[in-house]
């Protein structure tokens, strides 16, 4: 059993994203971005893979981030809330098209600026630091019908010009930054996760690796930056996390899970280390995958990141020969069903020991501070007569897994901070639902959008006041 503590210094808090809280989406010069012709239902997760082009809205489908949860208009009274459970830590994300509505222009859209400028004047007001992640899952739609995304290196200048003017405008309000959210969900989610579409009959890991290489580029590229501008500055990556377990002891099965294993972390191998791995020439040889490199990328990739960050809902499972019957998508990532968990309403494997295992392979692969910045339980929630949210499921999770991370805090794994995933319910990045709730703070609106968007604490609210107040150590 855990004999650590929290450090003192914890950052404790929730996390959102911009494209599922804020709605407003074209509010104050704000441009389209993918997610925002990403529509509720059927056709949802074949644009997310990008086997279905979207670039224009459609009347008849409802689009979920247009209005969100309005946080837009109503972030003080949400960040009132957040202060009230004691948050030290907000994780939040920019909207590129507010900042830039096109993704290419070159003078800031002022707007956009202000706004998140009195957002984060909004935290500071109580103690509250902001994590902010560059670019959640929303490219500007121009970026994508103009020069085809991340499949573009002319995407390495735009964002590393968007980033600067972030750095630039926010300094002295913003220290800790994530570049690309989850980034090896370009793999598994080419459109949500990098604006990618394919034409028919290419090679999709050619242009999959591609972006992911003008990403990584960009990446480092604006890890140096942010150091430049401030070397106080705090750069992140971030990992979709969770290890995958051989499903038998089978030798055929253990090589499969270090290779799935391999395919993820490819990209933190890249970024916290400042060079390709070994294994990448295998991997792109295998997928006949001829990278372009230019001179002088290779030196740029040696800015590594600060901390490792990464979200974690739950573990996977690989075997040499994977039984497409018995497979599950937990965060998008394709896995064996482990018979050993218990699932979430959504079908995800509950293991708080494996976050635990994941912290100690993070660390143990990259010798940096870790912050785990997403977590926790997609549940539906049921208003009593009274009015009351009694969610003690989410409480339950949640306190397994912070037993998890106190677990490998005695293990002696360095954690700068915790927020857990949708602090205040928003809309859900796979289905697009408001049903699948994470929050603290129910929000009152359903999956079609009807609702009065009114704010109310659930049990679990008080809960975690409580684990934040006694720096994790009462958990009851
Ligand atoms: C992560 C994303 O993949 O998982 C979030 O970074 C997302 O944007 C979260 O919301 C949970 O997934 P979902 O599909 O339940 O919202």
């Amino acid at each position: 059993m855990a004999d650590a503590k929290f450090p003192d210094d914890f950052l404790w808090g929730g996390a959102i994203a911009a494209n599922q809280a804020e709605g407003a989406y074209l509010a104050d010069g704000k441009g389209l971005t993918t997610v925002d012709v990403i529509p509720h239902g059927k056709n949802r997760m074949p644009i997310k893979l990008g086997l279905i082009e979207s670039v224009t809205l459609d009347e008849n489908e409802y689009y979920p981030s247009h209005q969100a949860i309005d946080f837009y208009h109503r972030y003080k009274e949400d960040i009132a809330l957040l202060a009230e459970m004691g948050f030290t830590v907000f994780r939040t994300s920019i909207a590129w098209s507010r900042i830039f509505p096109k993704g290419d222009e070159r003078q800031p859209n002022q707007a956009g600026l202000q706004f998140y400028r009195d957002m984060f004047l909004e935290c500071k007001k109580y103690g509250i630091e902001p994590l902010v992640t560059l670019c959640h899952f929303d490219v500007p739609l121009h970026l994508v019908t103009e020069y085809g995304s991340w499949r573009s290196r002319k995407m390495i200048d735009f964002f590393a010009h968007y980033a600067k003017t972030c750095f630039e405008a926010f300094d002295g309000l913003v220290k800790y930054w994530l570049t690309f959210n989850e980034i090896n969900i370009l793999l598994h989610s080419p459109f949500s996760g990098a604006g990618l579409q394919f034409k028919e009959g290419e090679n999709k890991e050619q242009v999959k690796y591609q972006a992911a290489h003008h990403e990584l580029v960009a990446s480092a590229l604006v890890t140096r930056i942010a150091h430049e501008i401030n070397p106080e500055n705090q750069i992140g990556c971030m990992l979709a996390g969770g290890n995958f377990y051989p499903y038998s002891c089978k030798p055929e099965d253990v090589w499969t899970a270090l290779e799935k294993d391999r395919e993820n972390l490819f990209f933190i191998d890249v970024q916290a280390r400042g060079a390709y791995p070994a294994y990448a020439a295998k991997i792109f040889r295998e997928k006949q995958v001829a990278l372009e490199v230019e001179e002088g990328d290779n030196e740029i990739l040696k800015h590594t990141v600060d901390f490792v960050s990464f979200s974690y809902y739950a573990s996977r499972c690989a075997a040499a020969d994977m039984n497409e019957k018995n497979t599950s998508a937990a965060n998008v990532v394709k896995s064996l069903k482990n018979p050993y968990l218990q699932v979430s309403d959504w079908g995800w494997g509950i293991d708080p020991l494996g976050l635990r295992i994941a912290m100690n392979t993070l660390h143990d692969r990259y010798q940096k501070p870790l912050f785990l910045v997403e977590n926790g339980l997609g549940a539906k929630d049921t208003v009593e007569a009274n009015g009351e949210i009694n969610d003690d499921y989410r409480i339950a999770y949640l306190r397994e897994h912070i037993k998890a991370m106190k677990d490998a805090i005695a293990d002696g794994i360095p954690l700068m901070g915790y927020t857990s995933w949708g602090c205040i319910d928003l809309v859900a990045a796979s289905t697009g639902e408001m049903g699948k709730r994470y929050g603290f703070i129910y929000v009152d609106r359903d999956d079609a959008g009807h609702g009065t968007l009114q704010r109310t604490r659930k049990k679990s609210f008080y809960w975690y006041k409580k684990v934040i107040a006694t720096n994790g150590e009462s958990l009851d």
